[in-house]
Formats: C-alpha cells, sequence, structure tokens
C-alpha cells in the first residue's frame, strides 16, 4: 500500500465533524475518505426523526466520493465525539456493520480504516481484520 499521510486524513474527519446532524444522539462523526487519486472526501453522519433513516459519516464520505466518480480507495478517517457527554461514545469510533459491509463494495482487504481521538492517538484497523468473509456478488472478498 502506498504511503499517505494520516494526520491530513485526521485533520480533514476532525474538522467536518462539526457539521455533524445529530440532534437524537448527540455523537457527532466526521469522516475521511482518501481516493487512489489522492483527493480526500468528507461526510458526517446525517440523522432522521426515523431513526432508521439516518446516515452514517462514513457512507457520507463515499457517496460524495463516488458521486464525483471515485471507485479506487486507501483509506478512510472516522473520528466520533459525544458532544454533552465525552465520557460516553467509543474513544476510537470504528465503523458499524452496515458502513462495513458498505466499503467492502469498494475496497479491498487492505484498505485502512482509521479510528481517531485526535492527530496523535489512533488507531488503524485493516477492512479485512474487521469485516471476515464479507458477502459479495461479484468476486471474493
Ligand atoms: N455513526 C457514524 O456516523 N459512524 C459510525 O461509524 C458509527 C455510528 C453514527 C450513526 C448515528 O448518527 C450516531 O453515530 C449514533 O449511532
Amino acid at each position: 500500500m502506498a504511503e499517505y499521510d494520516k494526520q491530513a486524513l485526521i485533520r480533514a474527519a476532525l474538522e467536518v465533524r462539526s457539521n455533524a446532524y445529530a440532534p437524537y444522539s448527540g455523537f457527532y462523526v466526521g469522516a475521511a475518505l482518501l481516493s487512489e487519486s489522492g483527493r480526500i472526501y468528507t461526510g458526517v453522519n446525517v440523522e432522521n426523526s426515523s431513526f432508521p433513516v439516518g446516515t452514517c459519516a462514513e457512507r457520507s464520505a463515499f457517496a460524495a466520493a463516488i458521486s464525483s466518480g471515485e471507485r479506487k480507495f486507501v483509506a478512510v478517517c472516522i473520528t466520533g465525539e459525544k458532544k454533552d457527554n465525552p465520557m460516553l461514545g467509543a474513544k476510537y469510533c470504528m465503523p458499524c456493520g452496515m458502513c462495513r459491509q458498505f466499503m467492502t463494495e469498494f475496497c479491498d482487504k487492505d484498505f485502512e480504516i482509521i479510528s481517531a481521538a485526535s492527530e496523535e492517538d489512533y488507531q488503524v484497523n485493516k477492512l479485512g481484520s474487521l469485516m471476515p468473509g464479507a458477502f459479495m456478488l461479484f468476486g471474493a472478498f
């Protein structure tokens, strides 16, 4: 895998997080996705009165990237914060099961998921280890 600037990706996720729309959970999530073309796409969680309608930050970032014609990706950074109570919610925001499945559509096993608390404090996991044996119609994961 090509080297890339993890801090720049984390910074982008932290910056966009303030735009999250999360009046129901109070859990604000920002995501920044690096495409193979070198561009960074960002997204936030967008909640809804009808709870299941809401979407996660990672999927928002992917939707923006796919809409711009991107199809190949290197890494995503996810960062979450519970505004009213910083002690709640995981320090390192992990992708939910639906997002893991979503990412397997476009990313291979080596795709990196950075769960960041800050630019200096983060965990890196590969998609292959978070989503073993993913379901796919085309090819194998
Ligand atoms: N959420 C994300 O945006 N990304 C994740 O990886 C985990 C969960 C959002 C969904 C919902 O708006 C809020 O966090 C609480 O579950």
